[in-house]
């Protein structure tokens, strides 16, 4: 077992899809036996949208439901809800005094979010980023395994915990992103545009509780053509899509034989989107079903939730009273 600590918060609104499978989930599950871990569902990130409170309960269960079912074990890993630990709160609200506010107005997704919804622009999302770096910093977290567009979150992290070092005394470690092994996969949108995403392209992103009818009707729409005319041509974006996406979840001889009957003109687009529906529904179903049934397994779904959330305020106490006094908050003592 490695000594870094790692920490990731998962975002609770949004399904969880192939892309972040396949991108995120599957590193988390090998971290798990490596690493001391530390993996949250982000619901106080998600109050910055102000989503219906029975949604939010709902979709913090689903979040959970779905990582154990895709693997994340909560005996190996601290597996808690943000909202349980009231240390990153008080953390935020250091880290807040040494965050300026010229930087957060700076940061690209508060511009964004203020460019998409003008009417709600609110505090918390100024200060998303200090909340996220508070999240990570409460344990001490080094490493943190999360995509590109998180990158200037973790380099105001890395500017507030060297804040914090230079004022108050070493403290703590300046987080940076991790990816175990190195290789990134692509997981294509099926209409050729892009990576499939959370937001975007609904019916062009197999989602992880997608019914198998879906991931049919999904799959049968995916772009495709009249299929090549001359032998061993090139093959056009939304193919090689399609078969990245078989390479998946396909057997090998699988993906051979349909690229070569491409290579010799003889494909039948339609015959591949069903061998590559049939397998797809093969990976998801069951982790759509283990899903299912974690998420009406309220009694368990709690027990696992108070567990995450003792570990994970045994770690989150200690640092929060090891900042309290060096920046000279402690009375008692
Ligand atoms: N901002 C992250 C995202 O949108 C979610 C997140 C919140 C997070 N807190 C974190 C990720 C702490 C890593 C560490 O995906």
């Amino acid at each position: 077992m490695n000594q870094e600590i790692v920490v990731s918060g998962i975002r609770s609104t949004g399904n969880l899809h192939l892309g972040n499978y396949f991108g995120a989930m599957k590193n988390y599950v090998k971290m798990q036996d490596e690493y001391p871990c530390y993996f949250f569902v982000a619901d106080y990130h998600s109050l910055t949208t102000h989503p219906e409170p029975a949604a939010l309960k709902q979709n913090v269960y689903k979040v959970l439901a779905e990582n154990i079912a895709c693997g994340l074990d909560p005996e190996k890993v601290t597996l808690y809800v943000q909202s349980d630990i009231p240390e990153i709160p008080e953390l935020y609200l250091i880290l807040n005094m040494l965050a300026y506010k010229g930087e957060l107005e700076k940061t690209a997704s508060f511009k964004d979010k203020a460019r998409s919804q003008p009417d709600n622009v609110n505090a918390g999302l100024l200060t998303y980023p200090t909340l996220m770096s508070a999240d990570i910093m409460i344990h001490k977290g080094q490493y943190v395994p999360v995509g590109k567009d998180q990158e200037q979150h973790l380099e105001m992290a890395r500017n507030f915990a060297q804040r914090f070092n230079h004022r108050y005394g070493e403290t703590f470690p300046e987080p940076e992103a991790f990816n175990f092994g190195t290789q990134l996969v692509k997981i294509p949108s099926l209409d050729g545009n892009g990576k499939m995403s959370k937001s975007e392209n609904e019916n062009a992103t197999i989602y992880l509780c997608d019914t198998d009818e879906q991931i049919i009707k999904k799959i049968k729409k995916a772009k495709s053509d009249q299929g090549p005319l001359t032998e061993f041509s090139e093959m056009p974006d939304y193919i090689v899509n399609l078969f990245d996406l078989m390479q998946l979840v396909s057997a090998k001889e699988t993906v051979e034989h349909f690229k070569s009957t491409f290579n010799h003109c003889t494909i039948r687009y339609g015959d591949m989107k069903m061998q590559l529906a049939e397998d797809m529904i093969k990976f998801i179903s069951p982790i759509r079903e283990k899903t299912i049934s974690i998420k009406e397994d309220t009694a368990l779904i709690q027990k696992i939730m108070k567990a995450g959330k003792e570990k994970a305020r045994e770690s989150a106490s200690k640092t929060l009273a090891e900042a309290r006094k060096k920046i000279g908050i402690h009375f008692y003592c």
